[in-house]
């Protein structure tokens, strides 16, 4: 457990184990550009009258083997918009995980619906089944599933679960484009699929958004909920809302970019598996850490790699760990997100709006809803991912990994 003098870590002195920048590539290229002249050349850039968006929803709804897919301008639109079209209201609560970006509890407050949180499992990160049916109330109408880091949620459990209760069941599937989950597509086992094609993620148009689903009955109120609820069927002149919608519109220009980003989807998400499996493969068995583990069934697509330090055995905590790792040249970060959403002071204060009662006032937001994901995020650290990453950059992180964690146990021979 002694590490050699050779392999000192960086804050002891080493030499960074990162001698190499990470790989990196353009995201953006020639193919984007002749997709966006071909969109301005067309003379409009409305979805309803271009080519781009509707040659983008009908290669993501093959690409998903569904018969329906509707695009809109960002992955919280397109989660709002599925929570219009199955009808959430005020009152209704929504089942969702603690650990998540504010896009996927957004619309449920924005539909004066609750949101409500369960625990997660402490590694694969998501949903635990046991504590969403727990938290079920006469109340509630849809579980949010959020598909953390591209790994998907115990969706065969989530699917039981909802059925037995009449519940719809929505995948968040903003962080897990191309991951597959009992060799399905993510995103096709739920009611209705929603995708982010914001800057960060797999593949993006600078921010924009996708809704997949196999059921006629939600597809045009999808549609409608991203569109002001105007229908723009050809022939159909007059104007007749019906519910409330916003105007959640992707233009063709985003449209443009993201049908080349499309193209290269697949081979992003096949090198980011490939490249983390590996590390994965290479750091199993280390005592003091704990790998991200996917849940079973499911191909994860590796949005980014988010270990947990077990500071009782590896006598270092998260923020200790990841100093140790950044002077060894590794992009990583402690504690992700930083506290579960419901500790965020719009869930505290109740502070959502101005005045006026809001259904998620009546209900008590504090520390303590969810002791495993708050757990997760005390002692995480996430490291970057990139689909340009390269064996080099694998053999590199590996050993600072190692070296950084056999270091920390080998002052703390427990
Ligand atoms: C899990 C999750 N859901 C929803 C969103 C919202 O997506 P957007 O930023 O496109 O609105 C994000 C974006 O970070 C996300 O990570």
């Amino acid at each position: 457990m002694h590490p050699s003098s050779t392999d000192l870590p960086a804050i002891a002195g080493g030499e960074p184990a990162k001698r190499t920048p990470f790989g990196r590539e353009k995201r953006y290229g020639e193919e984007e550009l002749q997709q966006l002249r071909e969109a301005l050349e067309q003379g409009s850039l409305f979805y309803a009258h271009g080519n781009k968006v509707k040659t983008l929803e009908k290669r993501f709804a093959e690409m998903n083997g569904v018969p329906y897919a509707v695009a809109c301008s960002s992955g919280t639109a397109a989660i709002h918009a599925a929570l219009i079209a199955v009808g959430i209201s005020p009152g209704d609560e929504v089942i969702t995980s603690p650990i998540t970006d504010m896009g996927s509890v957004i619309p449920i407050l924005y539909q004066g619906a609750v949101p409500v949180f369960a625990d997660l499992h402490p590694h694969s990160y998501t949903l635990l089944p046991e504590s969403v049916e727990a938290r079920i109330t006469s109340r509630t109408r849809a579980v949010l599933a959020v598909h953390l880091w591209g790994n998907a949620c115990d969706l065969q459990a989530l699917r039981d679960i909802c059925r037995r209760h009449n519940l719809w069941l929505i995948e968040d599937c903003a962080q897990a484009f191309g991951c597959r989950y009992q060799g399905e597509p993510i995103g096709t086992v739920g009611d209705i699929g929603c995708f982010s094609l914001n800057e960060f993620k797999h593949i993006s148009c600078g921010d924009g958004g996708i809704v997949i689903t196999r059921d006629e009955r939600l597809a045009p109120r999808l549609r409608l909920a991203t569109d002001k609820c105007y229908n723009r069927e050809p022939g159909v002149t007059q104007r007749n809302a019906t519910f409330l919608a916003n105007n959640y519109r992707m233009t063709e220009l985003q449209g443009a970019v993201a049908v080349a980003q499309l193209e290269k989807l697949e081979s992003i998400v096949a090198r980011r598996r490939r490249w983390c499996e590996a590390l994965s493969e290479n750091l199993r068995g280390l005592s003091g850490i704990t790998l991200p583990r996917p849940t079973p069934g499911c191909e994860p697509s590796w949005w980014f790699y988010m270990l947990r330090v077990v500071p009782e055995l590896l006598g270092a905590d998260a923020d200790t760990f990841a100093d140790a790792l950044r002077a060894e040249g590794l992009p990583v970060g402690a504690h992700y997100i930083g506290q579960c959403v419901y500790e965020y002071p719009i869930f505290t204060n109740h502070s959502a709006f101005e005045r006026g009662t809001h259904a998620y006032s009546a209900r008590l937001y504090s520390k303590g809803l969810c002791p495993s994901a708050e757990a997760i995020l005390a002692t995480c650290v996430i490291l970057s991912i990139n689909e340009a990453y390269t064996d080099t950059d694998l053999e590199e992180t590996a050993h600072a990994i190692r070296r950084v964690v056999r270091w920390f146990r080998s002052k703390n021979p427990s």
